[in-house]
This record gives C-alpha cells, sequence and structure tokens, in this order.
C-alpha cells in the first residue's frame, strides 16, 4: 500500500464518526474479497469522504477494475473525490450523485456488477437488492454493512437473501456486523 494511501486512511480515521465510514478492519477485509475474488466492477452505495472506497481503489487497481460509487450529497461525494485523486486513483473510478433507488433505476440493462458494497439508507438494503438483480453478474459478491447494528432496519434484506436460492450468506463479525452473499451462479 503507498505510502500517500495509508497516511489519508488514517487522516480519514480520526473523523470516522462523523462520516460514518467503516471500520479498518472491514476496508482491509474487503480490500482482500476483492482481490480474492478478482473483482472488476464494484459497486458501492453510500460513497461519504471516500474511506471505504479508497480499500475498494487500492484493491481494483490490482485487479485492473473499476469502482462506481453513489452519493446523495454532492459535498461529501467532492471530498471523496479529492482523496481519490490525492491517492493517485484518477480513472479509476465513476462516482455518481443523488438517490441510489433513483440511480440504479435508471441503470441501461447492460450495467453489471460483479461486487456491491451496501451501505448507504438501512432501510433501504432491501429495496437496493431487489433493483439490482438484473445487474449482477454470475458469482458475484454482495456485501453489506451494519447489520448486526442497525438489525431491525436490514432485517427485510437478509431475510429475502437468505431466502433467495441463487445466494450463499453469512454474517461476519466485523464492528457493526458485515454481511457477505455469494451468488452461486
Ligand atoms: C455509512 S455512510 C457510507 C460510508 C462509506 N461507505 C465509508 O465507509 O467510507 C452512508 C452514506 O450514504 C449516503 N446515503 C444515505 N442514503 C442514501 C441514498 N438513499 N442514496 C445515496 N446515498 C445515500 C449518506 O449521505 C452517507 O454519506
Amino acid at each position: 500500500m503507498g505510502s500517500v494511501l495509508e497516511e489519508t486512511l488514517k487522516e480519514l480515521e480520526v473523523t470516522q464518526r462523523e462520516f460514518w465510514n467503516v471500520a479498518r478492519p472491514t476496508g482491509n477485509f474487503l480490500n482482500m474479497l476483492v482481490k480474492m475474488t478478482n473483482a472488476q466492477r464494484v459497486l458501492e452505495i453510500g460513497t461519504s469522504n471516500g474511506y471505504s472506497g479508497l480499500w475498494f481503489l487500492d484493491a481494483l487497481k490490482k485487479t485492473g477494475g473499476q469502482l462506481t460509487t453513489i452519493e446523495f450529497y454532492d459535498k461529501r461525494q467532492s471530498i471523496a473525490v479529492e482523496n481519490f485523486n490525492k491517492c493517485g486513483f484518477e480513472g479509476l473510478y465513476r462516482p455518481l450523485i443523488g438517490s441510489a433507488c433513483d440511480i440504479i433505476k435508471d441503470f441501461d440493462e447492460s450495467e453489471k456488477f460483479d461486487f456491491v458494497f451496501i451501505d448507504a439508507n438501512k432501510r433501504e438494503y432491501v429495496e437496493y437488492y431487489n433493483l439490482l438483480k438484473d445487474h449482477l453478474l454470475p458469482k458475484a459478491i454482495i456485501a453489506a454493512d451494519n447489520v448486526n447494528s442497525h438489525r431491525e432496519k436490514v432485517q427485510p434484506f437478509l431475510d429475502a437473501i437468505e431466502a433467495d436460492p441463487l445466494f450463499q450468506t453469512e454474517i461476519l463479525d466485523f464492528p457493526g456486523g458485515l454481511s457477505v452473499s455469494y451468488r452461486l451462479c
């Protein structure tokens, strides 16, 4: 990992609570998972200031892939873009601003992802999942943060994906709880 990236991650960890960033172990695990699965097309729902995005971009630089990341607030997305560029990730990401559901609904049918990270409005997780079904490649991963800390709000998502025979799901004991679902075919 480059020193500018490591310094930027450490800087952002100071304001982690303010920007609702994933914990470092979660970021590191997502980075590993992208490398392990050789993911090329990652969709992140909930950019904030780009902390988790930096972990994805570091992995995607190695796999040769690209990050699409959605954020409702343009100011947060601008901070994320600054952070991405500062760490040398120009050209490896596509920042989209707006409501995640509206943006996903507008995706062209050719828009496909092999890795989705859900970390925005907890009550909408189930809707993101339903809207994304037609945009997943075989063997795609869906990871979702805060499934333990916000269990009541995300339960409809967990119920839906655990009942879906296409997916195998496990909840991992990272801070807040991280679900990881694997599309079997
Ligand atoms: C938990 S934070 C994301 C943290 C980020 N993944 C990280 O770890 O660095 C959630 C972000 O999602 C954004 N958000 C919430 N609801 C949204 C929606 N419906 N559409 C797009 N973005 C949304 C919020 O503005 C917030 O910045």
